[in-house]
């Protein structure tokens, strides 16, 4: 019987062992097989997310129009040979991105460089790459961009990232559509404004649009709708005021996954939807020429495709308190209860039949307090050696994990067809003292 919390999705499933498997692979005997902690990814659900922005956006919008994974979310290697595969472009917000993503052969030609202190060596890798376009944040940037292009006699695309002054409810950290924002710069004080007609003034650079990314981890679609109403506006005044028409507007990521069972369900399908028809509407009203429309999705794409294997170390029960499961893993492969209090679901991966019946906090094996996986959560009796299994932790877990207290970084297996290969290797010791002289 399962707990009626249980956010096992459509490619979870429980095998006769009373294991839980993803797409059909066995986590027991992957957790067994490549150790833990262990970071697996579901192919087939990644490119299902994929597909489900692309098919979308390509119906309604120009060619041209495409997602762009947000490389934060998660980067490693095949991640972008999956995302060409599909069609889809990425962005990146580092000179590490950029080189993981032309190492893997992704074409420059569908790379998008974010980034709000670019440097000037970052500019010049992505100048020289021959990447798509910078989404430029900022004066300074622009005028860098302006020289690096001008030494390489090369004119370079460039988005502005514009703030629309708007508040979707979601945490702090991930609250960047504020005017007060260290992100790109406001339409409401006026510099929004004077950064277009410079940039359209500026040599070497070719103004091609717009940007907007309003936050992340947001349930409702209002929010997104808002930013697309004040963006075509933003578009429609500067068709009147500087006769310049946007050929590209990109609408950033952010849609919301849910986490815990008190989450609200996303149709992602229905979000992707509602946002390019309202664009299509927006443009219409406004008399504006349909822009070739980009998003940026991490989350949305990778969360679900991934879960965490952990294996318990040892139990302890403090009377009167808590009962603490403690695993060989923690912040240094999922950081996000420790910087958010971000919530997560788990269950014992060889008890996946079993009842949900103890509430327990997970622990970490850090030496910090809050070094946790969550409190308060549901699970299986715990044993030691028992396999946790976390769920939907695709995003922001591999591409934030750390070396704290000099644990070696876990591996990431990738499933297809009933079989798992290694996407990026467990690091040894060896790794962690590599850079140590
Ligand atoms: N575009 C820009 C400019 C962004 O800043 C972000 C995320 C995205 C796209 C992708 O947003 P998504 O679709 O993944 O929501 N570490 C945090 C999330 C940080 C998000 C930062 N920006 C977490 O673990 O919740």
């Amino acid at each position: 019987m399962l707990h009626d919390n249980n956010m096992l999705q459509d490619n979870h499933a429980i095998n006769a062992a009373g294991h839980l498997t993803v797409a059909g692979v066995d986590t027991v005997a992957l957790a067994e097989e490549y150790g833990t902690p262990l970071y697996v990814m579901d192919e087939a659900r990644l490119r299902r997310n994929m597909r489900r922005y692309a098919d979308t956006m390509s119906k309604y919008f120009p060619e041209g129009s495409m997602p762009l994974m947000a490389s934060k979310a998660l980067s490693f290697r095949e991640i972008y040979r999956i995302a060409d595969d599909e069609g889809i472009g990425a962005d990146v917000v580092s000179a590490g991105e950029l080189y993981t993503a032309l190492s893997a052969g992704f074409p420059a030609s569908k790379l998008y460089f974010h980034g709000s202190a670019k440097t000037l060596a970052e500019i010049r890798m992505g100048v020289e790459a021959g990447i798509a376009c910078f989404v430029v944040d900022n004066f300074e940037e622009l005028h860098r961009i302006s020289r690096v292009a001008g030494e390489h006699g090369v004119t370079q695309n460039v988005l502005l990232r514009i703030t629309p002054g708007i508040d979707p409810h979601t945490y702090e950290a991930v609250n960047t559509g504020r005017v007060d924002s260290k992100f790109g710069v406001a339409i409401e004080t006026g510099q929004a404004f004077e950064i277009t007609q410079e940039a359209l003034e500026t040599p070497n650079v070719r103004l091609i649009g717009f940007h907007c990314h309003i936050g992340s981890q947001i349930f409702e679609a209002a929010p997104f709708l808002d930013a697309v109403d004040i963006m075509t506006q933003y578009m429609a005044d500067i068709r009147d005021r500087l006769g310049y028409a946007a050929e590209v507007l990109n609408l950033g990521g952010g849609i919301a996954v849910p986490y815990v069972f008190r989450d609200p369900e996303v149709d992602l399908d229905a979000c992707i939807r509602d946002i390019c028809e309202h664009l299509t509407e927006r443009c219409k009203a406004l008399s504006l020429p349909m822009p070739k429309v980009l998003m940026e999705p991490g989350r949305s794409i990778v969360a679900d495709a991934g879960i965490t294997l952990y294996t318990v170390q040892n139990i302890k029960v403090i009377p009167g308190y808590k009962k603490y499961v403690a695993v060989d893993g923690g912040m240094t492969d999922n950081p996000r209860y420790a910087l958010y209090g971000a919530e997560h679901t788990a269950l014992v991966a060889n008890k996946a039949a079993e009842p949900q019946d103890e509430i327990v906090t997970i622990a970490g094996r850090c030496c910090e307090s809050d070094a946790l996986i969550g409190e308060n959560m549901a699970l299986q009796k715990a044993e030691v050696d028992d396999t946790i299994a976390v769920l939907v932790t695709g995003a922001y877990n591999y591409s934030m994990a750390s070396n704290y207290n000099r644990v070696p970084r876990s591996a990431v297996v990738m499933l297809k067809d009933g079989k798992a290969r290694v996407a990026v290797r467990r690091e040894t010791l060896e790794d962690v003292i590599a850079y140590d002289l």
